[in-house]
């Protein structure tokens, strides 16, 4: 098997996020514009230059693949994608294909994922309350998500529950989210928004810093840490009370970017090597153009000028701190 690349400051890079889609069938105000256009067709990779660059990055040591969105699910011929590159689960070559996903189709496609290897997933739910759920993303019918949840869990797939912390909308409702997905046997993890894409809210009204939050919590259950990292940015704690696994991504009030071990590829091709910084390498051209080798050889190149951390900050009147929406990048 191959070894992982390694970053100019010594991590390695075995993990890669890959947007398939900017389109969402929702428009939660955290994310994106209630005008936001979507690419045109023709911008997009395709199903086969998806499984392709997925393959070189396989080739290039990745171990874990995460495909995200917009949503995963809507993207046509998803399904294919995801049975094409399960070749690597079945050859160890990968140790992990998995999705986040806002669930809303989850139930036509659990059994489906099941079937491909898919074990774990994410899904993102914000709130438990219809009304809440419905003006969150401007529309969405809560049961649906829950429908998918439900068949995700009768498939046999672990569910993450990620939950992003809204100052007008959810925060009363946390400790009642976390004692909700423990109780279903999910985890959970709260998110503090981040600066990306124009959105018509303003962040700074949006935004709730979880070191609040954590306190909520500690008043009501006690919260153990665990020594668990994905080499993402959660931190995760165990909540004695219930049994439950809980995590915290609290990106304006912390760092994590010394431990990150991964890139991220726009549903263009695009290789981003930070979720907050601007700098990319354009793989399309090279997979159009050129033999794997030379994709390999492109995202080399830019691995090794994977930049130290991101910059976000709100509230410093600079947001957004990267102007390309979260729904093309996936988070
Ligand atoms: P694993 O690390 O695979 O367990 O998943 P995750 O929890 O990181 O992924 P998920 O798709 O559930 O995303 C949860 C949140 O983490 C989203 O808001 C992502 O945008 C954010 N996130 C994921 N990776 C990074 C990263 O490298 N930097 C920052 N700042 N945020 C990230
Ligand atoms: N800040 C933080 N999290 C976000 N997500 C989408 N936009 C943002 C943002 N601006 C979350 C989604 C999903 C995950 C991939 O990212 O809710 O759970
Ligand atoms: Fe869609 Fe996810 Fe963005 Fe909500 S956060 S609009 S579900 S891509």
């Amino acid at each position: 098997t191959a070894m992982p690349m390694v970053d100019p400051f010594g991590r390695s890079i075995d993990y890669v996020r890959v947007s398939v889609t900017d389109r969402c069938d929702l428009r939660c105000t955290y994310c994106m514009s209630e005008r936001q256009t979507f690419l045109p067709r023709v911008e997009l990779l395709s199903i086969e230059e998806l499984d392709r660059l997925c393959s070189v990055f396989v080739g290039l040591g990745t171990r874990r693949l995460r495909l995200t969105g917009g949503e995963p699910l809507i993207r046509k011929g998803f399904m294919d994608l995801v049975a094409g590159l399960s070749r690597h689960l079945r050859s160890g070559a990968l140790d992990e294909l998995t999705l986040t996903t806002n669930g809303t189709h989850l139930a036509e496609h659990a059994g489906s994922l099941a079937r491909h290897g898919v074990r774990r997933i994410n899904v993102s739910l914000d709130t438990l309350d219809p009304d809440a759920y419905r003006r969150v993303t401007r529309g969405g019918d809560l049961s649906k998500a829950l429908a998918g949840i439900a068949a995700a869990r009768a498939a046999g797939i672990a569910i993450k529950i990620n939950t992003v912390a809204l100052k007008a909308d959810n925060a009363p409702d946390l400790p009642d989210m976390v004692a909700w997905a423990h109780g279903e046997g999910h985890e959970i993890t709260l998110i503090e928004t981040m600066p990306l894409g124009e959105i018509d809210a303003d962040r700074t009204d949006q935004f709730l810093s979880l070191t609040e939050v954590r306190r909520d919590l500690e008043a009501r259950w006690t919260l153990t840490p665990l020594a668990r990292r994905t080499g993402g940015p959660s931190r995760y704690v165990r909540v004695e009370e219930t049994g439950g696994t809980l995590g915290f991504i609290t990106p304006m009030t912390h760092t994590f970017c010394e431990t990150c071990n991964r890139v991220r590829v726009t549903c263009t091709g695009r290789l981003y090597l930070c979720l907050g910084q601007d700098d990319h390498a354009d793989l399309r051209p090279v997979l159009r153009a050129g033999d794997d080798a030379a994709v390999a050889e492109a995202i080399r190149a830019a691995v090794a000028r994977k930049p130290k951390s991101h910059d976000f900050r709100i509230g410093t009147g600079l947001a957004p701190a990267v102007a390309r929406p979260m729904s093309m990048t996936g988070g």
